[in-house]
């Protein structure tokens, strides 16, 4: 039993499908240089989140993100990162309309941004994409579940597979989205019980969030993890620091000390004389 020595979409699916998965696999978003490079040694992935929509960009869902954008800060990302996979979503209306369009945005993700995988939202319906994109040699993470791209139809950012049906369905998408080539597969709020069906009916990683505890690894928003927005804390999401607060307090004395003139002091100075 070995932890991914590679972190590679071939290393991740080869030790779930030898049963070597020991280790679970650490995923984190970020958006820029050098919360990649904080991040790269403590993870096994980076995902360029479509979250950066309503992280960074502020909005209230990831709709309006564009390729261009995400192609900018998966570069950004692309030159903190010295081991770990880099994965990049690939946002609304750019993998939807046909496997060829699909196929020719994962291309630019992974050629201009410098991905090493795409992730594509849903189930069945887009299997046909993930054939394509796959096929073609670049490597593809499913999400399922909750998908916030179809916000509109799910009717909010609600927990999914509650019911029989919804249950049945969620596990014949994973099993689609295994079978059109998928590296390994999000699992996005949806009962822990059905986060471990799926997880040993699957022959690829599932990753979780709000997913329980069985998934084979765990994915959390970057800004959520750290407690940098206070206004924002779903049930599922643990907050490791409360880094919204230690910043609001450093402003607030550099505020103080430059009100006051004591920033900046003789040492934070340059002098032409001794
Ligand atoms: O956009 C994102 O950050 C995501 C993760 C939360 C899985 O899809």
């Amino acid at each position: 039993m070995v932890k991914p020595s590679k972190k590679t979409a071939f290393e991740f699916k080869r030790l779930k499908q030898s049963g070597s998965l020991v280790s679970k696999l650490v995923c984190v978003t970020a958006y820029d240089y050098l919360f990649a490079k904080l991040l790269d040694p403590e993870v096994d992935m980076i995902l360029v989140g479509d979250s950066l929509g309503m992280v960074v960009q502020g909005h209230s869902n990831t709709l309006s993100v564009t390729l261009e954008q995400m192609i900018y800060h998966t570069q950004n990302v692309a030159r903190g990162i010295k081991e770990s996979h880099l994965c990049v979503d690939m946002p609304f209306m750019t993998y939807q309309v046909s496997p060829e369009e699909a196929l020719r945005n994962a291309g630019r993700l992974v050629a201009e941004g410098g991905a090493h995988s795409v992730k594509l939202e849903g189930g069945k319906t887009i299997s046909a994409s993930i054939q394509k994109i796959t096929a073609a040699g670049i490597p593809v993470l499913g999400h399922i579940g909750l998908t916030p791209q179809s916000l509109h139809q799910l009717g909010g950012y609600k927990i999914q597979g509650k019911t029989e049906t919804a249950r049945e369905t969620l596990i014949e998408d994973a099993l689609a989205v295994e079978n059109a080539g998928a590296f390994a597969l999000v699992l996005e709020s949806i009962p822990a019980e059905l986060g471990q069906a799926i997880t040993d009916k699957v022959n690829i990683p599932t990753i979780g969030i709000g997913a329980g505890p069985h998934c084979d690894g765990q994915i959390l928003v970057i800004q959520d993890l750290l407690g940098l927005n206070s206004d924002f804390k779903p049930s599922f999401v643990k907050t490791y620091a409360t880094l919204g607060a230690t910043i609001q307090k450093a402003v607030k004395e550099f505020a103080f000390e430059v009100k006051s003139s004591q920033f900046p002091s003789k040492e934070h100075s340059f002098y032409v004389g001794s």
